[in-house]
């Protein structure tokens, strides 16, 4: 899966400039975020500048181990703007949905059993580049190979107790927000730092 996410990323950074952006009001570029006077080479050369949505799960080792408050206010803590936020019990259906990619594989009945153990913290976060920023936050997806500062570095020891989840790319961003929130649920909010947060 580490390879599969670096394929991602190189996917990405490659369509980054052609990709819309959510069109925030605090967006301090004309068209779709790109700054102007740079050519396409120079700009693929430097970070996006994309505000984006993500999915974020506390999963329930995390949660029965009392560390939600902990993980979330890293996020929180790094410039991340909360849009959604609840605790819930994860049903089976929920579960095989959110997890669908990995049917079939060895440790997906493992993986669903194990989020459906115990409640967990669901949250939708935005910020500039947010699906890159929070996966890097998590750390690899085995606690063993994720680097120290991590939340899965340090909270935890196995792959199949590692904390958290996030969305990998823009495509599941969207997929697994509309499985665990409503649009009701999801709350545009002016936040008076992003002053502070944004350039
Ligand atoms: P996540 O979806 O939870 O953010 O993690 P990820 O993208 O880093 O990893 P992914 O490949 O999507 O796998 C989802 C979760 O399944 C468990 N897993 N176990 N035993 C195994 O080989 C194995 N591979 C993955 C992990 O708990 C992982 O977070
Ligand atoms: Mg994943």
């Amino acid at each position: 899966s580490e390879t599969a996410h670096h394929e991602f990323e190189r996917a990405r950074w490659r369509q980054a400039p052609r990709r819309s952006t959510c069109g925030s009001p605090a967006s301090r570029f004309r068209d779709g975020n790109r700054p102007p006077l740079r050519s396409r080479h120079i700009f693929l050369e430097l970070p996006t500048l994309e505000r984006e949505r993500t999915l974020f799960l506390v999963k329930p080792d995390a949660v029965q181990r009392g560390l939600a408050g902990e993980i979330i206010k890293r996020l929180e803590s790094r410039g991340l703007k909360l849009v959604g936020l609840k605790l819930m019990q994860v049903t089976r259906p929920i579960a095989e949905k959110h997890y669908a990619e990995h049917k079939g594989k060895p440790f997906f009945e493992g993986l669903v059993q194990f989020i459906t153990s115990a409640p967990v913290v669901a949250a939708v976060l935005e910020g500039t580049n947010a699906i890159e920023i929070v996966r890097a936050t998590n750390g690899l997806t085995n606690p063993l190979k994720a680097a120290p500062g991590t939340i899965r570095a340090d909270f935890g020891l196995e792959m199949g107790r590692n904390l958290v989840h996030a969305s990998d790319s823009p495509t599941s961003a969207a997929r697994e927000i509309k499985i665990f929130f409503k649009p009701s649920e999801l709350v545009d909010w002016t936040r008076d730092s992003d002053r502070w947060i944004y350039e």
